[in-house]
């Protein structure tokens, strides 16, 4: 399996709004496979498929500590949010080595359908509650530093551009 190449911010195409997934399909999974051994090699805890450039309501994650119970979420919809809120440090394999504090829900109703295209409804909270609407917020083209300050935002730009130049120049 082919790992994917991951957008970095400030690319615009991290703006893109996925569309629903119509039919999944062997394409769709052997997708959502690939996304799943991009995260684990770049130790991430989420991926969104628009963080890899195709654009359509899907997501992995695995919030395990063992890192073996790896979960696709096909269309996901959050049914419900807790009031409390919980404040924690975030990153993003798209902006990377940047970490800063965002609010989110503590818990969240969460639906969607598996890679086997079936429904199932789960509640997260903690890491998972976090990590879900992080990357919900990716397939509305929502990156967590647009949580932060402009100013803040500025610099993680003129960071990241900064360091994918660098890259770049050591190849
Ligand atoms: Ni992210």
């Amino acid at each position: 399996m082919p790992q994917l190449n991951i957008l970095r911010y400030p690319d615009p195409r991290l703006h893109t709004v996925a569309k629903p997934v119509a039919e999944v399909d062997e394409r769709l999974r052997r997708l959502a496979d690939d996304m799943l051994e991009t995260m684990y090699a770049a130790d991430g805890v989420g991926l969104a498929a628009t963080q890899v450039d195709v654009h359509v309501r899907l997501l992995v994650m695995d919030t395990s500590a063992e890192r073996d119970q790896p979960q696709v979420l096909i269309n996901p919809e959050i049914t419900a949010r807790s009031a409390e809120m919980i404040r924690g440090d975030e990153g993003c394999l798209s902006v990377p080595t940047i970490y800063d504090e965002v609010e989110r829900h503590a818990r969240v109703s969460v639906r969607a359908l598996g890679r086997d295209g079936q429904p199932f409804e789960f509640e997260a909270e903690g890491l998972a509650a976090v990590c879900v609407q992080h990357e919900m917020d990716h397939l509305l083209g929502k990156v967590f530093v647009e949580y932060l300050s402009l100013l803040k935002r500025e610099r993680i730009k003129i960071k990241m551009i900064k360091k994918t130049r660098d890259e770049l120049g050591k190849r």
